[in-house]
């Protein structure tokens, strides 16, 4: 039996896999490559030994997917396929509400129609919108700001609905908080194109001397050094969690997991621990906030821990580390 894996050439989607290989599991990709490139199998061969089945398909057509489900005795599905910027999603909702929403629609008909019931969803901490206090339990209530958070939000619903409906389904939706790092290789990382809307990449790429400064957004934040607080959480540890929540497909219907750190961690302190451990000088200006941007966000990851037996271990230095480790490389 295998795993299909959308989104597998992507950040998280190609470290998931690494863990799924390195545990002995059967791993079978689709990707369009909208924004991952395919070498991506060839880096994950030389760490694992093996190179994955690979399917060049978007999920938006739906006869692609069907025949992935033809093709292959496939017992689960990690689905990580996905727009993600949250200003593109502005900009553009059509194209977000359709890729993520009827992708997703797209793989859950095809999943059913070859007696295929398992499905670990990619969802975010961006669906507790403006959390009401910190840390973040999973029964929190839920709210999005941007097109981008919605499709997450949405999808969340229609699977819940789904196994409602269907007994035969078992979903666990994992609401990442803020992954970043590298594996210990160098060869897959986080690669956005373009100026890095997140904070780890613009760092990363101010190291390297692509970008001049890094701008702060916002000091005067009800936080201790006035910078915008976040769970920086290890992708390796986040790929982990991942095969942690297969434990929670053997019941049906949906469970849903926080997966973070459950430690708040600042712009500043990232700069700081980056320079450190690196020792490379970030240049920083400190600029206005970011419209939409909240002051702290950090899960409660208790459930995890309890229900999962999954922890998160690595801490922010091996993080910046591997980061950096990545981007030199890149
Ligand atoms: P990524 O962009 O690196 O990976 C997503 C992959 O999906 C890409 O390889 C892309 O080519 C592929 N893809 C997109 N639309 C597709 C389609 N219609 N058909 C086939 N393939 C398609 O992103 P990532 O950071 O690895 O994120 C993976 C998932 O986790 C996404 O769903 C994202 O929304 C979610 N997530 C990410 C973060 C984060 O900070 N990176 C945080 C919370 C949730
Ligand atoms: C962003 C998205 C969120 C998504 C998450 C993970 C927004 C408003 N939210 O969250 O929906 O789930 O990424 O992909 O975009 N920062 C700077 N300078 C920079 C970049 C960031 O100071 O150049 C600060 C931010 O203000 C924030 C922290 O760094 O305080 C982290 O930012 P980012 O990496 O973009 O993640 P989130 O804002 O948590």
């Amino acid at each position: 039996m295998s795993i299909l894996v959308t989104g597998g050439t992507g950040y998280i989607g190609s470290h998931t896999c690494v863990e799924f290989i390195e545990k002995g599991q059967e791993i079978i990709v689709l990707d369009n490559l909208c924004n991952s490139k395919v070498e991506v199998l060839d880096h994950i061969k030389t760490i694992t030994g093996i190179k994955p089945k690979f399917y060049e398909i978007d999920l938006l057509d739906r006869e692609g997917v069907k025949r992935v489900f033809e093709e292959n005795d496939i017992d689960c599905v990690i689905h990580f396929a996905g727009l993600k910027a949250v200003g593109e999603s502005v900009a553009k909702p059509m194209e977000y509400y359709r890729n993520n929403i009827v992708g997703t629609l797209n793989l859950v008909d095809e999943m059913r129609a070859h007696n295929c019931f398992k499905l670990v969803f990619s969802s975010s901490a961006t669906v507790y919108g403006k959390p009401a206090s910190v840390p973040i339990r999973e029964d929190f209530p839920l709210s999005t700001t941007n097109p981008y958070g919605t499709t997450k939000l949405y999808i969340e619903q229609i699977l819940k609905d789904l196994c409602v409906a269907d007994k035969r389904f078992s979903v666990v939706l994992l609401r990442y908080f803020n992954p970043i790092g590298a594996h210990d290789s160098g060869l897959i990382g986080d690669n956005p194109n373009g100026i890095p809307n997140n904070l780890m990449p613009y760092v990363t790429r101010v190291a390297k001397g692509i970008l001049p400064h890094l701008n702060v957004f916002g000091n005067d934040y009800e936080t201790e050094d006035g910078t915008g607080v976040r769970d920086y959480i290890h992708v390796l540890d986040l790929a982990a969690g991942h095969y942690a929540a297969l434990k929670a497909l053997s019941e049906p219907g949906v469970s849903i997991y926080n997966l973070g750190t459950g430690n708040g961690c600042s712009v500043l302190d990232i700069i700081h621990t980056f320079e450190c451990v690196n020792g490379i000088k970030i240049p920083y200006c400190i600029a206005e906030r970011r419209p939409g941007d909240i002051a702290e966000c950090y899960a409660d990851a208790t459930k995890a821990e309890v229900e999962l037996g999954w922890k998160a271990t690595r801490g922010l230095d091996e993080m910046c580390a591997s980061a950096w480790n990545f981007e030199k490389n890149a």
